[in-house]
């Protein structure tokens, strides 16, 4: 079997994952932050530990201000909606994946704002675009940091220091990113990074969080729920503090052990030789992808344009039936269609049908990809 559905999920995950996950359900399985007791301490302590991995990959000082979450998604509509009123203007590309772009067209009908920026039909943003779209009310921009379809990087950088010029918000989308490209908080200009554990992150399902950057004032940041946190109890009302303002009800420790493990893989390979990797094998494919009859690629070409996601057609095959007769013929399992990013199949002109999707991470390999290149030309055929 060959797994190119990386950007749905990375699979395999490092072994360590699931070591980590065993110990703490055999040997600490408790409440952390709730009793006083070792095993609760020892549950804290992950919990923290996985805090202060994560801040130390994205260049967090305080690990403090990283808050987890479910999923990219929970902490996307945390930020959006927590930050966002009536009347407030809202920027984003249309690139976007729909957890951004459903909580922001429910804000829409509440009254805010929104500017949905178009991007190249290789899904590239022109930073310059920003800036001429910008409004007195313009509160916050909100951008992919690389498409999910395709794979392109958004000018996260470029826009960061408009976003600083401006004193705007910006939120970014990594869901597709975090652990396989640099991402720096301070550098990029990041405010509130959302990202997931489950992918490049090589944590399991139902991890992930937000990066909430110095100059978000936590008081600005309504939360998505309140709830018991195991500090001032005293209280009916909810802390004001860091994590605890954002974090009630008893975490997914299990799953925080399992991310934390996953993290730590990531900080030992380093993100910029797993990207070295990712890239020459995308290099590979798309090269090989190219000398194929019948073939059409979307995204970019150059390598500094994207990561090792990418999407192609078949000419005369739906992407359903070629993603069908991939993993039946060939055992190659990838993700056909829209991808939840109706947006950004409309920029590409491949709304309805959408696109057979190839999505690499840290366990794939050259002969993977060699296999997978004469799998597509049997079917081009
Ligand atoms: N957002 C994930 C994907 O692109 C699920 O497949």
């Amino acid at each position: 079997m060959i797994y190119f559905d990386n950007p749905a999920t990375s699979w395999p995950k490092p072994p360590r994952v699931k070591e980590a996950m065993n110990r703490f359900m055999e040997e600490v399985g408790a409440n952390p932050g709730r009793s006083g007791h070792s095993l609760s301490i020892e549950a804290a302590r992950i919990i923290y530990e996985a805090r202060e991995a994560l801040s130390v990959l994205f260049h967090v000082k305080d690990s403090s201000r990283i808050i987890f979450t479910l999923n990219a998604t929970e902490s996307l509509n945390l930020a959006v909606k927590g930050l966002l009123k009536p009347l407030d203007h809202v920027i984003t590309s249309s690139m976007e994946h729909n957890s951004v772009m459903r909580p922001l067209r429910h804000l829409e009908k509440m009254g805010i704002e929104l500017s949905i920026l178009s991007c190249s039909k290789e899904g590239i943003l022109n930073p310059r675009e920003v800036e001429k779209n910008l409004r007195p009310n313009t509160k916050m921009i909100v951008l992919n940091h690389a498409s999910n379809v395709t794979g392109t990087l958004l000018p996260v950088r470029e826009v960061g220091k408009v976003a600083r010029k401006y004193r705007l918000l910006f939120l970014v989308d990594a869901a597709q990113t975090a652990g396989a490209y640099p991402i720096d908080l301070e550098q990029d200009g990041i405010d509130l990074l959302a990202f997931t554990g489950h992918k490049s992150l090589y944590g399991p399902q139902g991890t992930g969080g937000l990066a909430i950057g110095e100059n978000v004032n936590i008081q600005d940041l309504t939360p998505l729920k309140q709830g018991g946190t195991g500090s001032r109890s005293e209280f009916e009302e909810q802390p004001d503090f860091l994590p605890d303002r954002f974090e009630s009800g008893t975490p997914n420790s299990v799953g925080i052990a399992g991310l934390l493990a996953g993290v730590q893989f990531v900080l030992e390979k380093g993100v910029e030789q797993i990207r070295q990797n990712e890239i020459a094998l995308i290099n590979k494919l798309i090269m090989g992808l190219k000398k194929i009859p019948r073939i059409k690629l979307y995204g970019p070409e150059r390598q500094e344009d994207r990561i090792a996601t990418l999407s192609f057609n078949v000419n005369g095959i739906s992407p359903s039936e070629g993603a069908y007769r991939l993993e039946r013929e060939f055992g190659i399992l990838c993700r056909p269609g829209l991808h939840c990013a109706p947006a950004a199949h409309h920029t590409l002109g491949t709304f309805p049908e959408g696109t057979i999707r190839f999505g690499l991470g840290a366990f794939n390999t050259e002969e993977e990809v060699e296999t997978a290149l004469q799998a597509v030309s049997v079917i081009c055929k």
